[in-house]
């Protein structure tokens, strides 16, 4: 479906992406070389967090794959899957690890905000961090109920409204336990020290845009470090601070049938 010029934050976030690609081949291929999927920044193992459960296979996309290890997993359990991400660079990584692990599926270079897929090709879609915060919600959200089965299902996983709220707009300063900015009107955020721009909105009207797709919602996972987690990459994301609140958030919502 053409949905107009690309928007000036897919441009933008193509080249941010190329430009950080290089920082996430170690991490990608660590997750390429494991069975056991964990999630989010800091590893929640599968078993507690429950993203692939219950596993239907079929035909599967990834929306934002990156260096697609969640793509990986997901065809080491039967899933006929294809990867889809708006950076070159990170497909040209995760082209490296097909080779380097001998495992190979479609990796399409586009934007999952119009997504080159026919209406009703896939069982399953998912994404941790990819469309899932880098896409605006009212363009990625009706594509992927587009390009869904009628009870096909999407999981996707991405930063907590909470967190949102409280953390501060450098990549330094530890997450504040006080509110720093509103939550209505909450939906694109750019950083002062930062290029990516990504999106977030609030429950409410994050639920409301789910039912106008004609998703049903099926759960709302916060996420909780496991207990043996160390601090992470993102020092802005602290360890003691996700803890008590939850820092990341899984949304499981299934197409009507
Ligand atoms: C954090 S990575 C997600 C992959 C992996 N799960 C991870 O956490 O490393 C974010 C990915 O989203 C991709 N992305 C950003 N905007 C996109 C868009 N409009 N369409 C498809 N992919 C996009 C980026 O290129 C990047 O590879």
């Amino acid at each position: 479906m053409d949905r107009g010029p690309t928007p000036d934050h897919v441009r933008s976030n193509r080249a941010v992406w190329d430009g950080w690609a290089p920082e996430y081949v170690e991490p990608g291929r660590k997750a390429w070389a494991s069975d056991e999927p964990v999630w989010g920044i800091y590893g929640a193992p599968e078993a507690d967090v429950g993203l692939f459960e219950p596993f239907e296979g079929g035909d599967i996309v990834e929306l934002g794959c990156g260096t697609a290890y969640v793509s990986a997993w997901l065809t080491r359990r039967g899933g006929r899957t294809v990867g889809i991400d708006n950076s070159a660079s990170q497909l040209a990584t995760a082209a490296v690890f097909q080779q380097e692990f001998d495992l190979h599926f479609p990796l399409v270079h586009g934007d999952a905000e119009q997504l080159p897929f026919t209406d009703e090709s896939f069982d399953f879609a998912i994404s941790e961090y990819g469309a899932a915060i880098w896409c605006d919600p009212y363009r990625w959200l009706p594509e992927a109920a587009r390009v869904l089965r009628p009870g096909g299902r999407l999981v996707y996983l991405r930063n907590s409204v909470l967190l949102m709220l409280c953390v501060a707009s450098d990549d330094e300063t530890p997450t504040s336990d006080q509110l720093l900015r509103p939550q209505f009107g909450m939906h694109r955020f750019e950083w002062p020290d930062d290029p990516g721009i990504e999106f977030h909105l609030s429950h409410g009207e994050h639920i409301q845009l789910l039912r106008a797709c004609g998703f049903e919602v099926e759960n709302l996972i916060e996420i909780r470090p496991p207990t043996d987690a160390t601090e992470t990459r993102y020092p802005y994301i602290d360890l003691a601070w996700a803890q008590q609140w939850p820092a990341e958030e899984a949304w499981i919502v299934r197409k009507a049938r």
